[in-house]
């Protein structure tokens, strides 16, 4: 069997803070360039940096962004909403307070804002990722989720079960578009099954 040529490094899943901001910011930028660019032009990926791909600062304040990191190095950043919003960083949101809260009972939770740091795409994190939003959105009691993925992003959801709803692009501040694929979960939970939603 042959060794991997760089060794994994030991990583850990855990809660994203106000103070993960920089290098959440940095990860997100080393992302889009290293593993979009098959995808999505310069231009395309340097006009959504920022509005489309940004830090989230909500979705840290709610306490639903994760990162994988090995130290103080970030490895993957993602998370999910119980809120409205479907992509975005905040910078590309109008100043007027949080998206709403969506009900767990009739809305899809949204899995947002997945990036790996191109040294350990196909390692799992993006996967290992998933898993953790996916088992809290159930624990707050949504039946299913959703997403708006890039196309860099569609394959790790078809391999999660996700099927596609829709085709559609983002409007970009340069005039330019984004395609991006709309996408729900194949498992979806029948009320009796769903637990209360904490706090
Ligand atoms: C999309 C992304 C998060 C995937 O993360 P990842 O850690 O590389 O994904 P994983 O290693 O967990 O992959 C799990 C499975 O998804 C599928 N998959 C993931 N990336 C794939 C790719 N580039 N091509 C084909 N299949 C892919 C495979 O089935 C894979 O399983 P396998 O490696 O055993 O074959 C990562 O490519 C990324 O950050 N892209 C740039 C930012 C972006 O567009 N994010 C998506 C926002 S919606």
């Amino acid at each position: 069997m042959n060794a991997p040529a760089v060794p994994a490094p030991e990583w850990r899943l855990r809660r994203a803070g106000p103070e993960d901001a920089p290098a959440l910011d940095e990860l997100i930028r080393l992302s889009v360039h290293g593993l979009q660019s098959s995808h999505y032009s310069m231009a395309q990926r340097e006009a959504a940096l920022g509005p489309v791909f940004g830090v989230d600062h909500q979705l840290i304040a709610d306490g639903t962004c994760f990162v994988a990191a090995a130290g103080a190095k970030l490895l993957a950043a993602g998370g999910w909403s119980r809120r409205a919003a479907r992509f975005g960083g905040s910078a590309g949101r109008p100043d007027s307070g949080p998206a709403e809260w969506l009900d767990p009972g009739s809305a899809a939770a949204r899995i947002r804002a997945f990036f790996v740091h191109p040294d350990w795409a196909r390692g799992g994190l993006g996967r290992a990722l998933l898993a953790r939003c996916e088992s809290e959105i159930q624990a707050a009691g949504f039946r299913s989720a959703e997403i708006v993925a890039t196309l860099a992003g569609e394959p790790l959801y078809a391999a999660g079960g996700y099927r596609v709803t829709a085709r559609t692009t983002i409007a970009l501040p340069n005039g330019l578009s984004l395609p991006v694929v709309h996408m729900v979960s194949a498992w979806s939970i029948r009320p009796a099954e769903t637990s209360a939603r904490p706090g």
